[in-house]
């Protein structure tokens, strides 16, 4: 048997994933999320970019108030009041992490920084002694490191590394590395740093070629102990390396790369579902690991084979991801204990509370549709979970009715503070264009809508629907979520969700 290495997952979901277009998340999602990762195990969370904004530091602070098992770390341009103000907010934290970065390649010093090798050398040893000066563990990213020259990226490492960097971070900011070129570039720092045992090395790779993971993969192999990585891959532009796809490569290729994570594996589709719900990012169905898609055998030939021997086309079970062994079917007999050991199985851990809330939403849907599915218990729990159905406005009731050559008709009834307002409009081109108007009417509020999918959350005609969309509103974006059998009631949550995040935001 070959010894383990251990590789250090440090998530950057909450930072480079909430980089991600229309993916910005409010505190409570945040630390929902923070929650989840917590769970999966992962080493470190980058909770955000302190300094970016208020939004970003009470959450970064919140996440190291009150979160313990993972080293919070706190991103920081190489300044003194990135620094200062990312040490204000991770203080707390059981284990703080400073991730101070500065551009290096010859791109970057020209046109963006308009600085000399030797001005970046001395800014990037300033601000790893800055951060130095609050905690033990500090990382140095030279950011576009893929693309800086060989001779400059080992004098910058050696120079962060005698400055207190513990971890330096390799990252392919544009995605723009191979692998070989990835596993080269490791290679040279480890032969050519002098003080390169001192750190960690950790790799960032962006999705831009679809080649993260490849190189990712590549840099571990050539000796990296970290890989920076998110869950579904989110983050700018094509994305960043996906936790998932990184986690269960290590683990299914123990026998050839020799490395082990302590990412627990089931928890992987739960906490892709999560993510997925609350930015809207919907993971594709052929996505490796947690796609719907990833464990489905549907050729013939392949189905043949499973039952003979499961290894002949399975090189992973999907109950190790997390996917549930069967979809059991539940109905309006099933009891709280049921629904408890399904909501265990489908890997969530819900409160007292939550339980028995998520036991009043199942009875109502179980009065609706005989058969629950296991899709539709994780759609009640999203809902539950992520606060969709709280905010300033509830739908009480709605009416909405369309045909061919009638002006469609949506009636709507809110409520905001145990107040009722009743609005009915003939308009609009269907009846979610009419239920749009009907809700500008009565909150006052102006949305256009920018993007709008509605999609089922099992499987049968009678399946719960989820709706996601987003909107604009006075130049910002944000999305709406709501579930219901009726899929013009889950627009109409959807769009009340948009508004009320919007309330929230102008507070
Ligand atoms: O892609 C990048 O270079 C980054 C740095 C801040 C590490 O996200
Ligand atoms: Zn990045």
């Amino acid at each position: 048997m070959t010894e383990t290495r251990h590789i250090r997952i440090f998530d950057t979901t909450l930072r480079d994933g909430e980089q991600s277009p229309g993916a910005s998340m409010n505190l409570q999602e945040k630390l929902e999320i923070a929650q989840a990762l917590v769970d999966l195990g992962v080493d470190i969370i980058e909770a955000g970019f302190p300094i970016a904004s208020p939004g970003d530091f009470a959450a970064v602070s919140e996440i190291a108030k009150n979160f313990r098992g993972a080293t919070i770390c706190g991103l920081a341009r190489c300044n003194e009041a990135d620094i200062d103000r990312a040490w204000e907010a991770i203080k707390q934290a059981e284990r703080p992490r400073i991730h101070v970065f500065l551009a290096t390649s010859a791109i970057h010093r020209e046109f963006k920084l308009r600085m000399t090798r030797e001005e970046i050398i001395q800014r990037a040893v300033a601000g790893v002694q800055r951060a130095g000066q609050y905690c033990d563990d500090i990382e140095f990213s030279p950011e576009d490191a893929a693309r800086t020259e060989h001779d400059f990226l080992c004098q910058v490492v050696e120079a962060a590394i005698a400055a207190g960097a513990t971890t330096v971070n390799i990252p392919d900011t544009v995605g723009y590395a191979t692998p070989a070129e990835m596993g080269a570039r490791i290679a040279m720092l480890r032969n050519r740093v002098p003080n390169i045992d001192r750190a960690v090395i950790s790799v960032h790779c962006h999705n831009d070629l679809g080649l993260a993971v490849a190189n990712s993969l590549a840099a571990v192999e050539n000796g990296a102990g970290q890989v920076e990585c998110t869950i579904n891959g989110i983050g700018e532009r094509a994305g960043n390396c996906s936790l998932e796809e990184i986690v269960m490569t290590l683990k299914t290729r123990q026998d050839h790369f020799g490395c082990g994570t302590r990412i627990k594996t089931q928890r992987l589709v739960p906490t892709s579902r999560l993510v997925s719900s609350i930015t809207g990012l919907q993971v594709q169905r052929n996505k490796a690991i947690v796609g719907r898609n990833a464990f489905a055998h549907e050729a013939g030939i392949h189905q043949d084979g499973m039952l003979k021997e499961r290894s002949t086309y399975e090189i992973m079970r999907p109950e190790d991801v997390g996917f549930a062994r069967t979809d059991l079917v539940m109905g309006k007999h099933s009891g709280r204990a049921a629904l408890n050991d399904r909501v265990k199985a489908l890997g969530f851990h819900l409160s007292g509370e939550q339980l028995q809330k998520l036991f009043e939403e199942f009875k109502v849907l179980a009065d609706k549709k005989k058969e629950i599915y296991d899709g539709d218990i994780v759609a009640l729990i999203d809902h539950e979970l992520t606060g969709v159905q709280n905010g300033e406005w509830q739908l009480v009731a709605f009416e909405a009715d369309s045909g061919t050559g009638r002006t469609p008709r949506a009636k709507l009834t809110l409520r905001r503070n145990s107040q009722e307002f009743t609005e009915e409009l003939a308009t609009g081109d269907g009846p979610i264009d009419a239920a749009f108007f009907v809700v500008e009417k009565i909150t006052g509020v102006k949305l256009s809508c920018r993007a709008f999918e509605a999609r089922s959350a099992s499987i049968g005609r009678d399946a719960q629907a989820e709706a996601t969309l987003e909107v604009e509103h006075q130049g910002a974006i944000y999305r709406g979520r709501g579930v219901s059998t009726d899929t013009v009631e889950a627009t109409v949550k959807a769009i009340l969700n948009a508004v009320n995040r919007i309330s929230v935001a102008q507070q």
